[in-house]
């Protein structure tokens, strides 16, 4: 099985962006720990901050992946660029969010990618990734 995790904006700066909320850990190091816990998934890891580059990756992944593992991070409010393309591509996308945005500010609780993703996990800090992987 082959699956793709993307990260949106800021999530380049995981280990020291607001450790309160998002944690200690960079997401490098999470992401070696993801490869010995999954041996027999081939994992892959794309981060941008830019908008139009995680929609490119999308559209890319089809085909080549079974799953991707999308945590949009800010653009999960704003972007309907990325929800529309989630819901372009056949390939099942699992939300993830590390800190539990219902309980945060109002404009965190909507997301532009929740009508078309197979599920949505947030508020297990980086496990969630974990437990997105483990849902394919
Ligand atoms: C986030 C939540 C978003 O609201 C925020 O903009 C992020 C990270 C999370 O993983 O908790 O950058 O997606």
């Amino acid at each position: 099985m082959k699956i793709l995790i993307i990260n949106g904006p800021n999530l380049n700066l995981l280990g020291k962006r607001e450790p309160g909320t998002y944690g200690s850990q960079n997401f490098e190091s999470y992401f070696d720990q993801l490869q010995e816990k999954f041996p027999e998934v081939e994992l892959e890891y794309y981060q941008s901050n830019i908008e139009g580059e995680i929609i490119d990756r999308l559209q890319a992944a089809e085909e080549a992946f079974d799953g991707i593992v999308l945590n949009a991070a800010a653009y999960t409010h704003t972007s309907v660029g990325i929800g529309d393309a989630v819901k372009a591509i056949a390939t099942p996308v699992v939300e993830v969010h590390i800190s539990n945005v219902t309980a945060r500010e109002e404009f965190r609780h909507n997301s532009f990618i929740a009508p078309y993703a197979k599920g949505i996990i947030i508020g297990f800090g980086l496990r969630g990734y974990e437990l997105a992987i483990k849902s394919f």
